[in-house]
């Protein structure tokens, strides 16, 4: 790993020990705690799959690095005493049973992703998996029996549209099966190569309210929590994410007999396109955000106006009814740039949505009351990015808990979280654990605005 700058917390003060008296007993010295140095060891141990020139990572889901860091960390949760097998979405599950006698309750549910952006860094999803698997080595080392089975989930292609936990909800639609992966295998095939079946799907589909709980670990990925100087980060509700192929179609003609009033050229289509993406996101209050963050043009040369350009459009929001409106109104916009430039825009929605969801306000008191019990400082807050969490909201009560981002950088190889807060949000994490253990929350489904 290369060098990182040393960014000291500053002590939580008086305000979180007030809170911590005000909260109860406190999980103290005798408490379970984890090993913040082996959390650290295993991260860096796990960076080393797919790792860049930059520092970052290229682990894409179902490519060999993805592949190669599956059986690392399916070797941690051996040593967490972890039974292990990959379900037919291709999620890699280490389970460990209940106590005797409690046969028959749901599990707890906890975990994330090791699969990365292309160019991504060593901590998005990375921490989750990690913190998690280490809170079921402190249970099983310490012979902490647990009334639920407890599932660990290392969900399979989480940066190419929640892939595994579409599966896991029974969501994983043919459409979505078909689409191109960051690896360039289609989901199926896909799933496939890494250990699960895409003809079996039924199988890995878990039935509404049959966990106790999800709650998922993950890095803010922004920078509120560090530039705040907050230690953990109660997540709200997470944004709902939508994309599009918008195709610009024009007449390909020679770059330089064509005079410049003759052209109907798809690639100046496309550029006003991007700019009215931006006029229109920013045009209303609130955090919605739209981005064009790929563009190709056909057939791509410096002396040929292009016959075509395809370009991604993505648009996030906690709120659906939101997101369709402000897609409306692009469009609506788009219609005079096609006029204007004789370019029309065809728009194709990649099966990859995740809509918005809330987390379960019980499960995010837990979590706060976990972290107050720690003598950590908290915030309720929102996502803005996307996390299997989403899915896992519309079939069991679920929560996030998140930890500082230093300068929120994310979805980079600069991208970085301390030990000492990655700490904090696995000991959150292990607090949170065995109290929904002692008091599962009934299953009500937090309400999505979809
Ligand atoms: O793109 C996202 O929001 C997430 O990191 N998958
Ligand atoms: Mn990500
Ligand atoms: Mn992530």
């Amino acid at each position: 790993m290369k060098s990182r700058t040393f960014h000291p917390r500053l002590p939580h003060g008086l305000i979180a020990v007030i809170l911590a008296a005000l909260a109860g007993p406190a999980a103290g010295e005798d408490a379970l705690k984890v090993d913040g140095a082996r959390i650290e060891q295993h991260i860096v141990e796990l960076s080393a799959f797919g790792r860049n020139q930059q520092g970052g990572v290229d682990r894409v889901a179902y490519s060999e690095a993805d592949l190669d860091a599956r059986r690392y960390v399916s070797g941690l949760m051996n040593q967490a005493g972890l039974e292990v097998r990959i379900d037919a979405a291709g999620n890699l599950i280490g389970r460990r049973e209940g106590r005797e006698g409690r046969e028959g309750r749901r599990p707890l549910m906890i975990g994330s992703h090791v699969d990365s952006v292309p160019g991504g860094g060593n901590y998005d999803g990375d921490v989750g998996v990690i913190a998690s698997i280490e809170v079921a080595r402190v249970l099983n080392d310490s012979g902490t029996m647990l009334d639920h089975p407890l599932e660990v989930v290392v969900f399979a292609d989480e940066e190419g549209g929640l892939s595994g936990s579409r599966g896991m909800i029974g969501d994983l639609t043919p459409a979505a099966l078909e689409v191109v992966s960051h690896s360039g295998l289609t989901v199926a095939d896909g799933i496939a190569r890494i250990g699960g079946d895409p003809h079996r799907l039924a199988e890995a589909a878990r039935a509404a309210c049959s966990l106790a709980a999800f709650v998922e670990l993950h890095i803010e990925q922004g920078a509120v929590l560090h530039d705040e100087d907050i230690d953990i980060g109660v997540v709200t509700g997470i944004v709902g994410i939508r994309w599009w192929d918008v195709i610009v179609e024009g007449i390909a003609n020679h770059a330089g007999t064509t005079p410049m009033d003759k052209r109907r050229d798809p690639m100046l289509a496309a550029a006003d396109f991007i700019k009215i993406v931006n006029n229109v996101i920013r045009s209303e209050a609130g955090t919605q955000v739209g981005t064009v963050g790929r563009i190709r043009a056909e057939p791509g040369a410096p002396n040929v106006i292009p016959d075509r350009v395809v370009m991604s459009l993505e648009i996030r929001d906690l709120d659906a009814g939101k997101m369709q409106s402000l897609f409306d109104k692009i469009r609506q916009q788009a219609r005079q740039i096609a006029q204007r430039h004789g370019t029309p825009f065809e728009y194709r929605e990649l099966d990859v949505a995740s809509a918005p969801a809330l987390t379960d306000e019980r499960i995010q008191n837990v979590i706060a009351r976990s972290a107050e019990k720690l003598g950590l400082s908290q915030k309720r807050m929102p996502s803005g990015a996307g996390h299997d969490a989403q899915d896992m909201a519309r079939i069991a009560p679920t929560g996030m808990i998140f930890v500082p981002s230093v300068g929120g950088i994310s979805h980079s190889p600069r991208e970085y979280s301390e030990p000492a807060d990655m700490a904090n949000g696995a000991n959150v994490l292990l607090q949170a654990v065995l109290a929904l253990d002692e008091a599962p929350p009934e299953c009500t489904i937090a309400s999505a605005n979809d």
